[in-house]
């Protein structure tokens, strides 16, 4: 389950470097503040010789790409249902923890080096190079993390992991006011959506890794193993995030929409004559073994897209938005399948949108209507960032799920998620 402690228990590989390198005490901070092109250059030589800050900064290149040649642990349901329950032990713990330091190093310093790879023009826009400077910053601070020896060690490294949470929390508004001002002048489209895509993957798995360590240790509900909630309550996470849509389209609007919910649960019973029948549950709580904050990303998403293209489209108050929520089990693969699908009558999405609704930065919605759009505090804006779709999507395949969309135009619209829980052999 976890990479060998042995493997990963080593002393922080900056500290060594620095410690052989200079006779006199170095002060790393400056060195990693001099790389961070967001800060005014200060000059490391007033402590260090030319030749020694050279040999420091060439190596710490070297670090930061060798880690970002590592392949990081893939976090899998599968994976995440072996922890087994809240009692890890002090062993699985500090395992645990030495794992997402390694994997955080490796995806920190991928995302690094994918940056540097965007021509210089791109790099230089203030809010893509504020992006560089912060996972600058967290490299810093995770090289200079001790490993983890100790359960008070792992207590000590939630904080880094809620740091490192914070300090990447406006990330994507940040990056995205970034693409929306370089995409097509100084950077190809197709070059723009291809970094993006892989950038904002790798990401959402960076961030996964650092909130399954930290709910590992102080889980936010009696059914969570780290990030994944074994007893998830679809039908009540739907509600909620209609509630939070209408309330967006109150302020925005002054309106708001009606939505429906159905739910089929599938299963197989014995009848009376001893053969498997096939039952259907109607409109019982569905409850789903998932990652509650990538379902709620894409459910937030679809109804925002659902309620808006009603409002906009002053489709009648009577008209209300569907959402068919369906589980069932894959026999073959042995593993518990959640189908839902939102369905509204907001006109649905012309040939030529459709043809771009998944890229990054595209949106319909007019730039000077766009105040509240980056505005990721406060989560305000209905639309206009231009993610929604394609994030979800992302949210979806991360876990050998899918999204796709099936429009009318002229009429309205249909999204498909399809996704897959942890194989029911793990479960109890
Ligand atoms: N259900 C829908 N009905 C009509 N048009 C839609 C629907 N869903 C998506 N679209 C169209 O696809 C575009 C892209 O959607 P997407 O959610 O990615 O971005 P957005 O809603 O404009 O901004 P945001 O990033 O805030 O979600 C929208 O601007 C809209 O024109
Ligand atoms: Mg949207």
């Amino acid at each position: 389950m976890f990479i060998k402690s042995s493997l990963i228990i080593r002393r922080a590989p900056l500290r060594t470097l620095t410690n052989n390198l200079s006779p006199r005490k170095i002060n790393t901070a400056a060195i990693f503040q001099s790389l961070d092109p967001s800060t005014e250059l200060k000059t490391t030589s007033q402590s260090i010789s030319f030749e020694q800050d050279y040999h420091i900064r060439s190596s710490l290149e070297k670090i930061i790409h060798r880690y970002a040649t590592k392949p990081y642990q893939k976090i899998t349901l599968n994976k995440l249902v072996q922890y087994g329950g809240t009692n890890l032990s002090d062993e699985e713990i500090i395992s645990a923890a030495n794992e997402t330091l390694l994997n955080l190093k490796i995806l920190n310093a991928k995302r690094l080096i994918h940056i540097r790879s965007l021509p210089y023009m791109v790099v230089l826009n203030p809010h893509i190079s504020l992006s560089y400077s912060l996972y600058l910053r967290s490299m810093r601070e995770i090289l200079s993390t001790p490993p983890v020896l100790t359960v008070a060690d792992a207590l000590e490294f939630v904080k880094v992991c809620e740091d490192f949470l914070d300090k990447h929390a406006d990330a994507i508004p940040r990056l995205s006011k970034g693409f929306t001002e370089i995409i097509g002048k100084y950077y190809p489209k197709a070059d723009s959506f291809k970094f993006l895509d892989i950038h904002l993957r790798e990401r959402i798995i960076m961030k996964l890794t650092a909130q399954h360590f930290i709910f590992l240790m102080n889980p936010p509900t009696a059914t969570n193993i780290g990030v994944l909630d074994s007893n998830l309550n679809i039908n009540q996470l739907v509600k909620q995030q209609a509630d939070f849509v209408n309330e967006l389209c109150n302020m925005k609007y002054m309106k708001n929409c009606q939505l429906e919910i159905e739910t089929n649960n599938y299963y197989t019973s014995k009848d009376t004559n001893n053969n498997d029948s096939l039952i259907v549950e109607r409109n019982k709580d569905i409850y789903f073994p998932f990652i509650y904050e990538n379902l709620e990303y894409c459910i937030l998403e679809l109804l925002k897209n659902s309620f808006r293209a009603h409002i906009e489209n002053d489709v009648p108050y009577e008209n209300k938005i569907k959402v068919i929520i369906n589980k069932y089990i894959d026999e073959d693969a042995n593993v518990p399948i959640l189908q839902i699908r939102i369905s509204d009558q907001g006109g649905g999405i012309d040939p030529e949108t459709q043809q771009q609704m998944y890229d990054f930065s595209f949106t319909t919605v007019k730039s000077e209507d766009d105040s509240d759009v980056y505005d990721s505090q406060n989560n305000r804006s209905v639309a206009g960032m231009g993610y929604g779709l394609g994030l979800s999507k992302t949210y979806c395949q991360i876990f050998d799920g899918s999204l796709h969309v099936e429009s009318y135009y002229g009429y309205g619209t249909d999204v498909y998620i399809k996704l897959k829980g942890p194989s029911l052999s793990y479960a109890n």
